[in-house]
């Protein structure tokens, strides 16, 4: 959460943080502000979205070639123009803009006090500009030792970037647990927090690790550690297009993603399933494979949308690889002591690799000796460089707010890795994993089927876009997805929603069942089949509005609910890569009748960064 954009090169500083700004947004944007350097520092910042900044750098005229930006989720101190970053020291001689949160800030900030400091606002960003200033003063140290000083007494995280009026061309950033890049070019460097807004410019990227910090200048950068040691970087190369960061002619960037779907789940399996020879390959985990194979029980950690596809994943390993599994909420985990040593396995999926939760739970387990596998979006990313193995979803950038490819991603490796341990564990008969590996195989072409759904999804949520409560019910595979669907809902529509499994519905949500309740029910045909006929016979029997999510030859459904929307038959362990397609359209559009900023919900970032 939080975006930062910096630049020093040739070009107008201005130009390329804005644009950079408008993509992180999906970080936070409860308001922007921008410094551009130019003999002094001059700042705009403001309450709201980038273009309200935009708008203000075009009345002020403020040109220059090196400058930092900033796109904020508020952690510390409402959202309004103060409490926007940059932030300033007292004397107005720098200006620093931070991504993380300044833990001790409180207990800073009542000793800076003390020695005179006065703040303007409430966040902990301005305290650490004092403290960066108070430490130059009375430290009388150069300014870059005074950042490294600074940044040793703050306890939290922080992704920061810096520019002084006294230090011509340069900027200086560092990182400790919130994400930070920069973009080599020719004769001019870029900063952000991630890589879409410099892959117009370069794909040439240096990632900074915790306890780094560079020097950037025209020339170049140099990376040091914060305690002074300095460090040679690898320079990795981004295989991102631009193309796959713009909307492509779709109204909203999550349309499009839902829309990509079909691509997505192929270009994940491709090369890693292959059909014609039973097997599965996936080159990423094949070193800790053994062990893998081996283990006693897995635990898969994860927040959000990527904590349902772990839930998705129970039920695979379970099933398919017969491993026992454990799925924990990646901020649960840490705080409690967990028991968890050299045997286990630990699996943690994360479409971002950045959340703060889900980092804190690798390096916990890590610490106990267990192995960590990751499943991530985003190549480079923290998460993906801090595990012990991992394998990527291939999903390629996603931007709406609302996760829905990368989670079908994140469904698919978790298909592929308990089909192979599957087999590898001697559970799993040849023939069944044939089926599974066809199956799967299909299922590109079946979503695509579905997206052709799309008018008649589209009539059922007109029908039901401004009722205030609705409730997901689904069993077995699909009891995650029916809470992933009422998670879609909630994010961008604003609706409340609650995802039950289908029977544990007669133990509480059947209260709230009457005429006006929509009541979304995953029922393919699966085992589970008889029993959720049974449930939708009880939300029938109370007036509810069943809309079904079914395959086309589950008459028995058909007829019960009042409407239908009908999926492909695949194998019952695959539904879930199918089923979800739907809830994501129909929480789509539903916000859009609601007139929701669908790819930008109120309070919510993509990448959370904090704890
Ligand atoms: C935020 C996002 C969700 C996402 C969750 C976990 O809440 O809004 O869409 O599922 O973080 O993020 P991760 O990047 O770790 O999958």
């Amino acid at each position: 959460m939080c975006g930062i954009v910096g630049y020093i090169g040739f070009r107008d500083a201005s130009d390329v943080i804005i644009k950079g700004l408008k993509r992180l947004e999906y970080r936070g944007y409860d308001s922007a502000g921008i410094a551009i350097l130019n003999g002094d520092v001059k700042v705009r910042k403001g309450k709201g979205k980038v273009i309200n900044l935009e708008n203000m750098l075009i009345e002020s005229g403020i040109k220059g070639n090196v400058g930092i930006g900033h796109t904020r989720w508020a952690t510390h101190g409402e959202p309004n123009d103060v409490n926007a970053h940059p932030h300033w020291d007292g004397k107005h001689n720098f200006a620093l803009v931070h991504n993380g949160i300044i833990e001790n800030y409180d207990a800073l900030k009542k000793e800076l006090t003390k020695k005179g400091h006065i703040f303007d606002g409430e966040t902990d960003t301005e305290v650490l500009a004092h403290l960066i200033e108070e430490i130059e003063l009375v430290g009388k140290v150069d300014f870059e030792t005074a950042v490294q000083m600074a940044l040793k007494q703050v306890d939290g995280t922080y992704g920061i970037a810096i520019v002084n009026k006294h230090e011509k061309d340069k900027i200086i950033v560092a990182r400790k647990g919130s994400p930070l890049l920069l973009g080599i070019g020719e004769d001019e460097v870029f900063i952000a927090s991630d890589a879409s807004p410099i892959i117009e410019y370069t794909n040439k990227v240096v990632y900074l690790d915790d306890d780094e910090m560079a020097i950037i200048s025209r020339d170049g950068y140099q990376v040091k550690t914060i305690s002074n040691i300095e460090l040679t970087k690898e320079v990795h190369e981004l295989e991102m297009s631009i193309e796959q960061i713009e909307k492509g002619g779709y109204p909203h960037f999550m349309l499009k993603e839902i829309h990509e779907q079909s691509v997505t789940i192929a270009d994940c399996m491709r090369g890693r399933l292959l059909p014609d020879q039973n097997k599965i390959v996936l080159g990423g985990i094949e070193r800790v494979l053994d062990r893998l194979t081996n283990a006693k029980r897995l635990i898969i950690a994860a927040c959000g949308t990527s904590w349902h596809a772990g839930l998705v994943g129970e039920y695979l390993f379970e099933y398919i690889s017969k491993l026992p599994v454990e799925v924990e909420y990646a901020s649960e985990f840490r705080y409690r002591d967990p028991l968890i040593g050299p045997e286990d396995v630990m699996l943690v999926i994360s479409q971002s690799g950045e959340t703060a939760d889900t980092l804190a739970a690798i390096r916990e387990a890590r610490k106990r000796g267990a192995l960590v596998i990751g499943i991530c979006n985003v190549v480079g990313s923290t998460i993906a460089r801090e595990t012990d193995a991992g394998i990527y979803t291939h999903a390629g950038p996603e931007i709406g707010v609302a996760s829905t490819k990368a989670f079908t991603a994140q469904v698919t490796v978790l298909s592929m890795m308990a089909i192979l341990l599957g087999q590898r564990r001697k559970v799993l008969s040849e023939t069944d994993a044939a089926a599974m590996i066809k199956a799967l195989h299909e299922i590109p072409g079946k979503v695509a089927e579905i997206m052709e759904k799309k008018e008649e999804i589209d009539q059922i949520s007109r029908l039901f876009a401004y009722a205030p409560n609705f409730l997901y019910l689904g069993r077995s595979y699909n009891f995650p997805v029916a809470l992933e669907g009422a998670l879609k809902l909630k994010e961008i529509s604003y609706i409340h929603a609650e995802g039950y499994p289908a029977a544990e519905m007669k133990h509480g949500p059947i209260a709230l069942i009457d005429e006006y309740m929509p009541v979304v029910v995953i029922a393919v045909t699966d085992h589970t089949n008889e029993k959720i006929i049974s449930n939708i016979e009880e939300v029938r029997a109370r007036k509810g509005r069943i809309i079904a999510i079914t395959t086309e030859n589950n008459h028995d459904v058909r007829n019960l609910a009042e409407y239908c929307i009908t999926i492909p038959e695949t194998h019952d362990v695959l539904t879930p890569l199918l089923t979800v397609i739907p809830l994501q359209i129909l929480s789509y559009q539903i916000a859009v009748y609601r007139k929701c900023n669908v790819d930008q919900p109120r309070n919510l970032a993509k990448s959370v960064t904090v704890e």
